[in-house]
């Protein structure tokens, strides 16, 4: 059994500041809850670092990383940076990376290789456009997202990561996918990551709230979750951390 899971991405919000007291009314929050990961904006890594120095459960990571290892790349961040400011995670092939910064499926598997390469978990972002799901294609797109990562560093290597599904259709929109739906496509990623991925983490993400945690991770497959808008505000991320662990 894959461990439950709440990630918060964070985007482009914020300041240093805003960032320190979110990372500060999350370490201070009580209850049961399962680990959590917050991707803030680059330049606010090292002040959550600052303030989550002492919460073992909380994990920082980052919402972008460079392919290449290091040299002339302006603007780049890599991997080896990342780890030395304190990240253990970096989101891979978000769907506004891949839509905005037109990331491609191979890209993507080169920046999966470049965050194994410096240490960090990678969270593999996967997801079908409204077009593709219209045509009932999102099986397939699936298939290629994860088999160009899966060609270049091998399926025991993406076991080893964590997989977040995330229907661009659902991603800021306030849409979700049914329970039934997202159940529909975690199945088809365990099997398709086979005996391995038993254990490995499979994230949903799109448009997560308190209202619609609860019938969300009831799902068998839906091992936690990969929040943008809900984990701006620490009472929300947590009380949607809470129905994680009273579902599983
Ligand atoms: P959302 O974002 O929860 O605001 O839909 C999810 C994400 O982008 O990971």
């Amino acid at each position: 059994m894959a461990k439950p899971l709440l990630a918060g991405n964070w985007k482009m919000h914020g300041t240093a500041k805003t960032a320190a007291k979110l990372a500060a009314d999350l370490a201070n929050s009580s209850g049961d809850y399962p680990e959590l990961i917050v991707f803030p904006p680059y330049v606010c890594i090292p002040a959550v670092v600052n303030e989550l120095l002492a919460v073992r459960n909380i994990a920082i990571g980052a919402q972008n990383i460079s392919h290449h290892s290091e040299g002339a790349y302006t603007g780049e961040i890599s991997g080896k940076m990342l780890s030395d400011i304190g990240c253990s995670h970096v989101l891979v092939g978000h769907s506004e990376r891949r839509t905005n910064c037109s990331e491609s499926n191979e890209l993507v598997a080169e920046k999966f290789a470049a965050a194994k390469r410096s240490g960090l978990v990678p969270i593999l972002c996967v997801g079908e456009t409204l077009e593709q799901r219209q045509q009932g294609r999102e099986l397939q797109v699936i298939k290629s997202q994860l088999g160009a990562v899966i060609d270049l560093v091998g399926l025991e290597t993406v076991c080893d990561a964590i997989v977040a599904y995330e229907p661009v259709w659902a991603v800021g929109t306030g849409e979700t996918a049914s329970p039934e739906q997202a159940q529909q496509v975690h199945s088809f990623i365990r099997a398709e990551l086979g005996s391995g991925g038993t254990d490995t983490q499979i994230l949903y993400g799109g448009s997560i709230n308190a209202d619609n945690a609860a019938a969300l991770f009831a799902q068998p497959d839906l091992d936690g979750g990969l929040v943008g808008g809900a984990s701006l505000e620490a009472e929300h991320f947590i009380n949607i951390a809470q129905q994680i662990v009273e579902q599983k």
